[in-house]
């Protein structure tokens, strides 16, 4: 298995290319299962998730076109012309929970799916009860035997009025593509709201579907009979661009994240600003930098968009440990998100949890150290770590990084990281 080794202390300096946004992508790959047209996207990220989501789409009957790369990223041709199965198996789903975002649209095109319930993960249980209940809402029958989700409408999915108890991004986006196929109106209420649903609501509006409240959180979708092609272009990750306005900060570099948008990240660049980072709109991105030489601890609280990202909690974590003073971290989103305290630790961090609460109290330097990591955020906050450590760090287990970020190493190591993939010794 491969290993990144990381030599810390270089402040990074240059410029990286923001990829096409992982969480946008895969929705958007789904929704060509609602028209038997051509979907052409645009800017998506070489991943390990989205290899996957390929995967399970082949296995629908998509034909996948690798069309001549265009600008960043991929461009993808793909046709649903004919659904050959409507059932996402066990061995594919369970290695990916984006799996579940099959279930929508094939309920929606070809009224019945069988979808393996994706089960827990390291961050949490994360059940998806809320997409079945307002499917269910919709018209589906839905049972569920041997850990598969059955779900069946003979009719075709009806409008109807769906009120989220929680807000759910991948939920938001499967009963939002269900609905632009279902006959009548359907009123999404407590929607989520992050960029990536924006997203994808405007590529299923280039594919013909009526969506009013886009970027609110509540959509009001009329049902159409059929969707056409469309062509498409990912937004870009805004996880990835403040990961690297960490890897910007924690080493003291200046970095300029092109592709990476403000608007998107308003929360996120807050904190990075009270923690005495200057982050300025430049022609084609963000360029961000130490305003003060030492950062200063500030507390931070996930939360729903516009709020802060649980999927930047662990970066900013990292960022934390070598700031002045303390920080109260708290994860309102996934009950089990501290999985990288104990490595952090083990490179010297400071950190007690208390729940759903982590106290930072800054350190002058971490060390370097081997550590591993159990999700793909937590992998990248110890390689965040390993860039401002002193010594070297083993980073394990990276398969988890290889889902999410396009080319760490290379993006990082333009900038003068000195950051190498190799063999681990058997
Ligand atoms: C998506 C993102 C993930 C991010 C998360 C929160 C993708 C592919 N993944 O995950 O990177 O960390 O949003 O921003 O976009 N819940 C229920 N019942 C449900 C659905 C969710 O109780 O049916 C709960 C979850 O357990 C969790 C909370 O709602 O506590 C939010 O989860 P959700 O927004 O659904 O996360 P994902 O869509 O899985």
């Amino acid at each position: 298995m491969d290993q990144m080794l990381i030599r810390g202390g270089t402040p990074l300096v240059g410029k990286i290319q923001i990829s096409g946004a992982k969480n946008a992508a895969l929705p958007l790959l789904t929704a060509c299962l609602l028209t038997d047209e051509t979907l052409t996207l645009s800017n998506v990220p070489q991943l390990a998730d989205i290899a996957g989501m390929a995967n399970l789409l082949g296995q629908h009957g998509i034909e996948i076109g690798l069309n001549a790369a265009s600008g960043n990223g991929h461009t993808l041709d793909l046709k649903a012309y004919n659904l050959t199965s409507t059932t996402a198996p066990y061995e594919l789903v369970r290695k990916m929970r984006a799996s579940i975002l099959v279930l929508g649209p094939l309920l929606a095109r070809a009224r019945q799916a069988k979808v393996s319930l994706p089960g827990g993960c390291a961050i949490g249980t994360r059940p998806v009860d809320l997409h079945i209940k307002a499917l269910q809402k919709m018209g589906a029958d839905i049972t569920i035997e041997e850990g598969y989700i059955n779900a069946m409408a003979p009719q075709g999915l009806h409008g109807a009025e769906i009120v989220f108890p929680v807000v759910t991004v991948t939920g938001t986006e499967n009963v939002l593509m269900a609905a632009t196929l279902a006959k009548g109106e359907t009123v999404l209420v407590n929607a989520a709201r992050e960029p990536e649903i924006g997203d994808l609501a405007r590529c299923l509006v280039a594919m013909g579907a009526e969506i009013d409240g886009i970027g609110t959180d509540r959509l009001t979708i009329q049902g159409k009979d059929r969707l056409h092609a469309a062509t498409h272009s990912v937004i870009a990750d805004r996880i990835e661009a403040g990961t690297f306005a960490i890897a910007a900060a924690i080493t003291n570099g200046d970095l300029e994240l092109v592709g990476a948008r403000k608007d998107c990240l308003k929360n996120f660049l807050d904190v990075l600003s009270r923690a005495g980072v200057l982050v300025e709109e430049v022609e084609n991105g963000l360029r961000v930098r130490r305003q003060e030489p030492q950062l200063t601890g500030v507390d931070v609280m996930t939360e729903p968009f516009p709020g802060f990202p649980t999927d930047l909690q662990a970066q900013v974590m990292a960022l934390m440990c070598v700031a002045e003073g303390a920080a109260m971290i708290t994860e309102t989103i996934f009950e089990n998100r501290f999985m990288h305290v104990p490595e952090l630790a083990r490179m010297g961090a400071n950190i007690t949890v208390h729940g759903s609460s982590a106290m930072v109290r800054g350190v002058k330097k971490l060390k370097g150290a081997p550590v591993m990591a159990t999700d793909l955020r937590a992998s990248v906050s110890l390689a965040l770590a390993g860039l401002a450590a002193e010594g070297e760090t083993v980073l394990s287990r990276l398969y988890h990084l290889d889902r999410g970020y396009e080319r760490l190493e290379e993006k990082l190591g333009a900038c003068g990281a000195d950051i190498r993939r190799v063999k681990a010794a058997a």
